[in-house]
């Protein structure tokens, strides 16, 4: 695809990568040079660039799996417990919940992801391996798997996820005791997949709810619900920034890497470990915003 390869001679070119996550130490020594990108068609051809089969650390980007899974299980209730409202505040961010009852703004910052870890963990009784499970059927890659030593470094490090998880947990919003709920969480974040893995995992939303194998996921409406969060909740403060550059929907996680949904047509993937301020790509969101101006495909 010669728009893959113009974008990453571009993202060579351009100055300043940002700074790889370092409250997650396992993730601060990654070398923020690296830089892959892939589209999936709706049948699962991938086409890539750079560094697009490179195994890095999904983090966040799993939220989107996770809520597909448990929205798919447990239908309308699920807003009960967690809203889908921009927070415009940090995805790590604790202010907003004491204001709000315990109810987090949106299944995608850390504190609403958790309510759902905590719900797919209820309804499942494992939420870590269904979720590698789905992964690995909808991505083709049966190897798919946690990368050990993040799990393990995020959770020598993980007292803010406690906290948030704790002060949910007064408020009767979590179900499972908060270890089993952190451990949970903390191997969902350490998935490790690449580009093209996460790409075509993420194409049952192009598809609006068929999975890699023809099954229906997610209702069309549902599929629709879920793009939509993303669009307005998966750059976390920076959603808006994010829809007026990108103009699609999308999810970022601090491993570097953000899907992002044309749905009827592509879902892609870019990876770069360097971090803006808010926690996103910055090779990846200039490649993004690249993509869809070069080649006109977007939501709007
Ligand atoms: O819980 C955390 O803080 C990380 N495991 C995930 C955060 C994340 O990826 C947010 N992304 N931008």
């Amino acid at each position: 695809m010669p728009v893959l390869e113009q974008i990453a001679v571009e993202i060579a070119a351009a100055p300043g990568r940002g700074t790889p996550a370092d409250y997650i130490p396992a993730l601060a020594t990654t070398d923020p040079r690296q830089f892959g990108m892939a589209v999936a068609e709706l049948d699962g051809t991938v086409y890539g660039v750079g560094d697009w089969e490179t195994p890095f650390s999904a983090q966040s980007i799993t939220k989107v799996f996770t809520l597909a899974l448990c929205l798919s299980m447990e239908g309308e209730g699920l807003w009960e417990h967690v809203g889908r409202e921009p927070s415009g505040n940090p995805f790590n961010s604790l202010v907003q919940l004491e204001y709000e009852n315990g109810i987090p703004r949106n299944p995608f910052i850390n504190a609403g992801a958790l309510v759902v870890t905590d719900r797919l963990h209820s309804l499942t009784g494992d939420a870590s391996g269904t979720l590698r499970d789905f992964l690995r059927v909808e991505s083709g890659n049966p190897d798919l798997d946690f990368d050990e030593q993040v799990w393990a470094s995020e959770t020598a490090n993980g007292d803010r996820n406690a906290a948030l998880a704790h002060f949910m947990a007064s408020y009767h919003n979590i179900a499972n005791p908060v270890p089993v709920l952190l451990d949970e969480y903390f191997h969902q974040c350490a998935i490790e997949a690449s580009c093209a893995d996460l790409a075509r995992a993420a194409g049952f939303l192009a598809r609006h709810g068929i999975g890699a194998e023809g099954d229906i996921l997610l209702t069309r409406s549902q599929a629709k619900q879920i793009n939509a969060v993303m669009l307005t909740c998966g750059t976390y403060d920076a959603a808006g920034d994010f829809a007026y550059r990108v103009g699609l929907p999308g999810k970022s996680g601090v491993g570097g890497g953000i899907i992002a949904v044309v749905p009827g047509h592509c879902t892609l993937c870019v990876w770069g470990p360097g971090l803006d301020e808010r926690g996103n790509s910055v090779s990846g969101v200039a490649a993004l915003d690249r993509f869809t101006t070069l080649t006109g495909l977007s939501v709007f």
